[in-house]
């Protein structure tokens, strides 16, 4: 568990926050805004709450708020209602002035924390004592952190986002024969099969074990390794949800992220990143009928904005990034009110040794998208 969540305690003055009602945070957030004007950046990603959502300057998936925070050079605070890897991702891409914030540190990521530099590192000399490195592309999902996005950079890999896996997969297999990918596996696997590329040339890599796993033999035939981690949000979406929908629910059509497993993203109609999933319904035709498989806030904000549809959250169970829910208004306003005050909270700055690669992984990223 990251480390912050441990100083939560000791965050002065944030307890008085909790006892403001929510009109006050508004007005109080809002006249913040107003004060700091053209000097802060609010970017929201697609799964905040909408109380915090509704003061985003700009909102997005990760892909779109990366592109959006390398263009914005003149503001100086750009504070990140999204969770930290998203965070480090536009310290990385600013200018060394601008100050990144987010207002609550314990906003991690699962998934990202399931690839931690060490086990990188212990991998990558057991694949590389079998096969050369020219041969081996490192890809890593955004949702990792700054030291593995430098580990990728600094050994001929790059980012990817949702939206651009596939592009991203492609340009590896035009340079290097091989894949290894980082660290979600559904990912992973749902693109490249996307993609005509086998199950049986793909292996699944546990960091926990000798060699992830595999025998020798394995890791020399396979094109795609894959890290063993996962989102645990949806992770929580099951075949058996879609055949409740397809039998209950005439001319349904059945949505994912590519986060889910296999079996779901093969039973579902489409797939694709947070964006996609709104630029899809958004554009459906009125009494059109949606089962959503992704996270509850944006699937209840989607049912809000789509009242000519009818839009369903795919799973009985209640599926929230707990991590990104986090960051609420009484945070919001607190790193704000600190800022206006001139005492900067919650910057998230990453380490020299790590930021060069980093940038160069995402600037390849960039470059393709
Ligand atoms: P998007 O880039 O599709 O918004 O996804 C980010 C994420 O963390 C999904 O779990
Ligand atoms: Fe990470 Fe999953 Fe939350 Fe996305 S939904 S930020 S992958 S834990």
């Amino acid at each position: 568990m990251d480390i912050a969540v441990g100083l939560k305690a000791i965050e002065p003055g944030l307890q008085d926050y909790y006892q403001l009602p929510p009109e006050t945070l508004d007005e109080r957030i809002a006249g913040v805004k107003a004060k700091l004007s053209d000097r802060l950046l609010i970017l929201g990603h697609n799964y905040q709450r909408d109380e915090v959502y509704k003061f985003a300057d700009y909102k997005g998936d990760s892909l779109k708020l990366s592109q959006y925070a390398a263009q914005q050079t003149d503001r100086e605070y750009i504070v990140f209602c999204g969770v930290k890897f998203m965070a480090e991702t536009a310290d990385i891409l600013t200018t060394s002035d601008q100050k990144v914030i987010l207002p609550d540190l314990a906003a991690g990521c699962s998934m990202a924390d399931m690839a931690d530099i060490e086990n990188v590192e212990t991998t990558w000399q057991e694949i590389t004592s079998l096969i050369p490195e020219s041969r081996i592309t490192p890809i890593t999902y955004i949702n990792s952190s700054a030291d593995l996005k430098a580990f990728c950079g600094e050994h001929g890999g790059l980012v990817c986002t949702s939206t651009n896996a596939e592009k991203i997969i492609r340009w590896a297999f035009d340079r290097r024969e091989k894949i290894l990918f980082f660290p979600d596996q559904h990912l992973g696997r749902n693109t490249c099969r996307r993609m005509g590329i086998s199950l049986d040339e793909m292996i699944l890599w546990d960091p926990a074990q000798p060699n992830g796993g595999n025998s020798a033999e394995a890791i020399r035939k396979a094109r795609v390794l894959l890290w063993a981690g996962f989102c645990s949000v949806h992770q929580m979406f099951q075949p058996e949800h879609l055949a409740y929908f397809r039998k209950q629910v005439p001319d349904i059509k059945i949505i994912v992220h590519p986060e889910c497993s296999m079996e779901v993203a093969d039973s579902a109609d489409l797939m694709g990143s947070t964006e996609y999933i709104i630029r899809t319904i958004t554009a459906a035709p009125a009494g059109s009928r949606w089962a959503v498989g992704t996270e509850l806030n944006l699937v209840n904000r989607l049912k809000r904005d789509n009242p000519d549809k009818e839009v369903f959250f795919l799973s009985p169970m209640v599926c929230m990034c707990s991590t990104m829910f986090r960051i609420d208004a009484p945070h919001l306003l607190w790193s704000l009110e600190r800022l206006e005050s001139g005492s900067i909270v919650n910057q998230i700055i990453v380490p020299e040794a790590d930021r060069y690669w980093a940038k160069v992984a995402l600037e390849r990223m960039l470059e393709l998208a």
